[in-house]
């Protein structure tokens, strides 16, 4: 993406040259007092960067359709403050540059008065720091990772945090599979799969546990069999693998060839309807954190999964789910706010308690994150199974 450049070069510049950029910087000028939104008056903008394509493109797209179906519900029920609810996303394609570039352009072009996503911690981490530059909320559905609130005050998410999903396997790890040894396998290039591990190391030590190794891998990698070859001599009743589905998928394939037959674990990365596809029969009896199960009885849940089954033909995942909530709770914070400025959005953002969501009740707490259960979901013939929840 080309931005425009404001300062002349040294006596090169030309009338017309000159016309333009006085007119632009005029538009600037004008859409940046008052209130920031330059869409219609009777329009919200809000934007969302997203892996449509590329290595985690399931996230993107699921997100996406969540977000659509509440933003539809809303402008259906009216609208907020009077004004309809309109969606600009752009595709990051799973990449860190492109991330950057299409925050800047949601808030600097388009500029929207909220950004949602991404998912992968690592992108979110592009997107925050121009979010709270520009005074803009980013609210990131599904980023775990503690860093990405820590950005500002104008960043907030609606998920839990990786202490907590550390904490979760670990107990899960040690208590219900009766874990003594753990290898961790983790995906060195991701900031969430770098958290995670320590999270859960720190965790499975301080419940008794005893790591036997870690291993590293870079996003993508297609042979994992040298590290799994030494990760097998070191006998583990499970191997920790805090990686994204598309990686996770090959990596229990190629683990069950070489003989490695204990359960690998992992936490929400491996949320995808990729994951079975990929990792077929090698994943089932494998177990992961998550932020919903499909299969929670309570009408909140059953509602919304007919609903966007009707829509998009299939059973939402978790990243849908909080999507969902996430522009429900942007919804809920603009017409609190009952005014469009940044910082009376984020202001309320901020004060979200016991927010009824798909994923559970939310309550933003002072470090601008969600405090809420994870569920454990084992792979049973290809479909993410509820085995237990656990509580923060
Ligand atoms: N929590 C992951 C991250 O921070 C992203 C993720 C969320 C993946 C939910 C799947 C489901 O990178």
């Amino acid at each position: 993406m080309t931005l425009f450049r404001v300062a002349p070069k040294q006596g090169s510049m030309r009338y017309f040259e000159h016309a333009v950029l006085i007119v632009l910087s005029a538009v600037f000028a004008l859409s940046t007092t008052g209130c920031r939104s330059s869409s219609k008056s009777d329009e919200i903008l809000v934007g969302h960067y997203a892996s449509m394509t590329g290595s985690e493109a399931t996230f993107g797209q699921s997100t996406d359709k969540g977000i659509r179906m509440a933003i539809d519900e809303i402008n259906a029920a009216g609208g907020v403050l009077g004004k309809q609810f309109k969606l600009i996303t752009y595709d990051d394609k799973s990449d860190a540059r492109e991330a950057a570039t299409a925050v800047t352009r949601l808030v600097t072009n388009d500029q929207v008065t909220a950004v949602l996503g991404e998912v992968a911690s690592k992108l979110s981490l592009e997107g925050a720091p121009i979010c709270q530059q520009n005074g803009v909320p980013m609210i990131t559905p599904s980023s775990t990772n503690p860093k990405v609130t820590e950005v500002g005050d104008m960043i907030f998410r609606v998920c839990f945090i990786d202490p907590f999903q550390g904490f979760v396997c670990a107990k899960f790890a040690r208590e219900n599979l009766k874990a003594q040894k753990a290898a961790i396998l983790y995906d060195q290039s991701q900031t969430y799969s770098v958290g995670l591990q320590a999270e859960f190391e720190k965790s499975f030590v301080k419940l008794g546990g005893q790591i036997t190794t870690k291993e590293a891998y870079q996003k993508g990698e297609q042979d994992f069999t040298s590290l799994l070859t030494s990760i097998r001599s070191t006998k583990p009743d499970i191997i920790f693998l805090p990686g994204y589905y598309n990686d996770v998928g090959t990596i229990a394939t190629q683990a069950r060839k070489l003989g490695i037959t204990v359960p690998l674990l992992g936490g929400d990365g491996w949320e995808s309807p990729k994951l079975a596809e990929i990792g077929g029969d090698a994943i089932n009896g494998c177990f992961y954190s998550n932020h919903y199960s499909p299969q929670d009885p309570s009408p909140r849940v059953q509602e919304f999964i007919q609903k966007y089954k009707k829509l998009n033909g299939n059973t939402p995942d978790s990243m849908a789910a909080l999507a969902y909530d996430a522009t429900q709770i942007l919804r809920d914070a603009i017409n609190r706010a009952g005014s469009l400025s940044g910082t009376a959005i984020a202001a309320q953002l901020a004060k979200t308690k016991a927010f009824d969501g798909v994923t559970g009740k939310i309550t933003i707490d002072e470090h601008r994150n969600a405090v809420k259960s994870a569920v454990i979901l084992e792979m049973k013939n290809g479909v993410p199974t509820y085995v237990t929840t656990i509580t923060p």
